[in-house]
């Protein structure tokens, strides 16, 4: 449904509580070169040190961007470059027909970069943004947080506003209703100021602009999505360790253009608009072709200084064996979201919680908000602050465990297994994985081979060091590994493992080589322990929840569409492994290529030609700068089903609620209300209980 705005009625701008400067820069322009205008823009309030001189109008970068010249022949061959990474992506041939459960629509991602590149071929482009977009659009349309590319003109611009909304039910129950944040700040803390609900945005009703907004967001699930388009604190601690930076996808759209403005109508009849904005820390180009040329080509001569916009969009979660070593962040204070920590990791990567009153006395909480930790200390701290809540309760004789996963988007898988471990220390850590194989991956099999298994172990396409899902055998031949076995159309390895005794050298596993088991024993039973989500658990965060839920723990899904029936728990992508440009150029492609280079007369001459036609580039040699860039390389499988990939597999939580006020400002709020809906016999949203694929799925009990 679309509504009518009434333009007669009044349009306030500037009315924002929470914007500062309510002057972004003028449109009006003298030269032809938007890009030249925020140049001037920017020099004439760095000479005046004006503080708000950062912010340049939305539109104003938007046609900046878009001016960007087109190059043909640059294009065709950077589309070639990202379809031998896109080859390695392990979904794509069920993405082109998924099963019915699969709440998203179908797509075609080497289809998509077949048109593309004709389209490129063509000139059917009249600016590389417009052909970044295009790729941009394609990506997104796997909902798949491990496939995407950071391009050069669509991270110019981060486009931002002063609208953060939030969805907000009277009781956890009743379905929500969206409000401006401040707003419902405004309408819970003093009821005599009148606050009305947003009815519509840009005259499209509220119901039908959100989800088209969140369908740009990587999330595999609607509800999910859905919780993206509003102001999170747990999305910002994962983000920033602090709360406060996370004012949803209507304030921080990212490069999907919003329009020059956002115009809220509520349901009173008030109209506030918004104006879009991007933050610039610096600005040296005169013109579009400097921005150009430093921002997306990589031989200029001032490529140097890469075009940064201040404010980046939601992150993409990753995961991946983090054989790489930098220094541990800061010390950050605790988050005043919560109440005092027990023990927290120091850029709040982790921490525990004994709450001491009310409902939530006789429970332990931990709060894992990522898994993003390096090798070396930082995991280190990480596994520490685990074990010493999970003693610490035992001990304490806690009754219960929270475990909060909120705006966990994933991070190192070790982490997650680990702190499996140290819940369950008398479970297995099952496993299965299978990558997609195709001629690139036959000949880094081939190239692996010529190193001894020891020093090729922490390769993924080396076999010999591999194991089966539960740890217990190693494959016999290279064949019965590499297969490929057809997975669901998709030519795949072997489901396997990585040996954990293997990691355990590297990395903190409880109980593996020469690591102790500590905790020893299970300091609570699974039917004593929740998880609460909203919905955007990814990657290594649904590693471990289904570790988890094999063991028979619970979910609870705060959020999604004001509807009622169920929601899942883990909305983002359940690949088991990300392939990061970025590691994979420094680190494999460099292996693979010294191999074949120092073993050159093991290799035929086929073979040769294929890994120089079929190596993708390293970061620095695309056609066109590129930041970053991963895909998804494993697909994961639960023990029960080895062919379908868990992407899948549509898995609703045992309860949904859907977010009070308190909820989204207190933490401990939400989880007094998860505690009263799964300890305590309190309510869940009508419909979302015994759900499809929840652990007491209505379908599977009645046979
Ligand atoms: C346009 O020119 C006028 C008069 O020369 C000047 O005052 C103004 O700052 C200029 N605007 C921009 C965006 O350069
Ligand atoms: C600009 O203003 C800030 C804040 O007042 C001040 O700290 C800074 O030194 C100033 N910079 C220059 C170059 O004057
Ligand atoms: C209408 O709702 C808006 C948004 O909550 C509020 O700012 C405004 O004060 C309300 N106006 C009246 C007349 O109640
Ligand atoms: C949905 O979003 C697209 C851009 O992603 C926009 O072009 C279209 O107008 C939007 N539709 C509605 C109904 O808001
Ligand atoms: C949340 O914690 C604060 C102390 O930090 C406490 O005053 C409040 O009662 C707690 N709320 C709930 C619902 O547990
Ligand atoms: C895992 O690695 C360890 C250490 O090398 C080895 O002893 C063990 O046999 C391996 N596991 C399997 C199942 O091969
Ligand atoms: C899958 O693998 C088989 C056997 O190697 C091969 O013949 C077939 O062409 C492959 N299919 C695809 C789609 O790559
Ligand atoms: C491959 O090259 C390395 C380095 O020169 C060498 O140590 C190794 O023995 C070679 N492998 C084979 C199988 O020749």
């Amino acid at each position: 449904m679309r509504l009518i705005l009434h333009v007669s009625l009044t349009i306030v701008a500037g009315l924002l509580v929470t914007s500062q400067a309510t002057s972004v820069f003028p449109l009006a322009s003298n030269s032809t070169d938007a890009c030249t205008d925020i140049y001037n823009h920017m020099l004439e309030y760095s000479i005046h040190n004006y503080s708000a001189s950062l912010k340049v109008s939305g539109e104003l970068a938007y046609k900046c961007a878009r001016s960007f010249p087109f190059e043909s022949k640059r294009a065709v061959a950077f589309v070639e470059e990202v379809r031998k990474y896109v080859n390695l992506q392990s979904t794509l041939e069920i993405l082109e027909s998924p099963p019915a459960d699969y709440p998203m629509p179908a797509t075609d991602i080497l289809g998509g970069l077949d048109d593309i590149q004709i389209k490129a071929s063509a000139s059917h482009y009249s600016n590389h943004y417009d052909f970044d977009l295009d790729l941009q659009r394609l990506f997104a349309s796997a909902f798949d947080g491990h496939l995407s590319f950071t391009l050069c003109s669509t991270s110019f611009a981060a486009f931002l506003s002063d609208a953060s909304l939030v969805s907000i039910s009277s009781n956890g129950i009743a379905l929500p209703e969206v409000y401006v944040k401040d707003d419902a700040y405004l309408k819970y803390t003093d009821e005599k100021v009148p606050v009305s609900k947003v009815v519509a945005i840009n005259g499209v009703d509220i119901e039908e602009y959100l989800p088209n907004l969140t369908k740009t967001a990587s999330s595999q699930d609607w509800d999910s999505l859905y919780n993206q388009a509003f102001y999170s604190d747990s999305l910002s601690i994962n983000t920033n360790g602090l709360p406060g930076y996370s004012p949803g996808l209507v304030g921080q759209p990212g490069f999907w253009w919003p329009g020059a403005y956002q115009i809220l109508q509520f349901e009173n009849g008030t109209i506030r608009k918004y104006e879009t904005y991007v933050n610039f820390q610096k600005f040296p180009w005169k013109n579009t072709r400097e921005v150009y040329e430093s921002g997306c080509l990589q031989d200029s001569p001032s490529s140097s200084t890469t075009a940064s916009a201040t404010s980046s969009t939601v992150p993409s979660e990753s995961s991946s064996a983090a054989i790489s070593s930098t220094p541990s962040a800061t010390s950050l204070p605790a988050p005043n979201f919560y109440p005092k920590p027990f023990n927290k990791h120091s850029a709040n990567k982790i921490l525990g919680i004994f709450p001491d009153s009310g409902i939530l006395k006789d429970t332990a909480v931990l709060i894992v908000p990522t898994f993003k930790v390096e090798q070396g200390p930082d995991i280190e701290q990480f596994a520490q602050v685990a074990r010493d809540l999970l003693n610490k309760a035992a001990e304490r004789k806690k009754q219960n465990l929270i475990i909060d996963l909120s705006g966990n988007g994933g991070g190192t898988v070790e982490a997650g297994k680990n702190l499996f471990k140290m819940i369950f220390p008398d479970q297995e850590v099952y496993s299965a994985n299978r990558f997609r194989t195709s001629e690139l991956t036959d000949i880094m099999t081939q190239i692996s081979l010529v190193d001894s298994a020891e020093n090729a172990k922490f390769y993924d396409y080396e076999w010999r060091t591999k194991v089966t899902p539960d740890q217990k055998e190693h494959f016999e031949s290279l064949e019965e590994w590499y297969g490929p076995y057809n997975v669901f159309g998709i030519n795949s390895s072997a489901s396997m493992a990585e040996n954990l005794t293997l990691v355990a050298s590297e990395l903190p596993m409880s109980g593996f080589g020469d690591q102790k088991l500590d905790p020893s024993k299970p300091a609570f039973a699974p039917e004593d322990i929740i998880m609460i989500t909203d919905g955007y658990c990814a990657s290594t965060c649904t590693i471990f929840a289904r570790l988890m839920k094999m063991n028979g723990v619970r979910s609870i899904a705060f959020g999604g569409r004001p509807r009622n029936g169920p929601m899942q728990a883990l909305g983002g992508v359940k690949g088991s492994q990300v392939l990061e440009v970025k590691v994979f150029s420094n680190r494999d492609l460099t292996y693979y290529a010294e191999k074949m280079e120092m073993n050159s007369t093991l290799f035929t001459i086929v073979q040769k030609d294929l890994w120089k036609r079929l190596a993708p580039p390293k970061l620095d040699e695309f056609s066109y700068k590129v930041s970053a860039g991963s895909v998804n390389q494993f697909n994961a499988f639960s023990s029960e089903n080895n062919q379908l990939p868990l992407q899948f597999v549509y898995e609703a939580a045992e309860c949904r609620r859907f977010y009070t006020y308190d909820n989204y400002i207190y933490q401990n709020s939400t989880w007094s209300s998860a505690y009263d809906a799964m300890f305590n016999g309190g309510e869940c949203v009508p419909g979302s209980t015994n759900a499809p694929g929840s652990l007491f799925d209505a379908r599977a009990s009645s046979g």
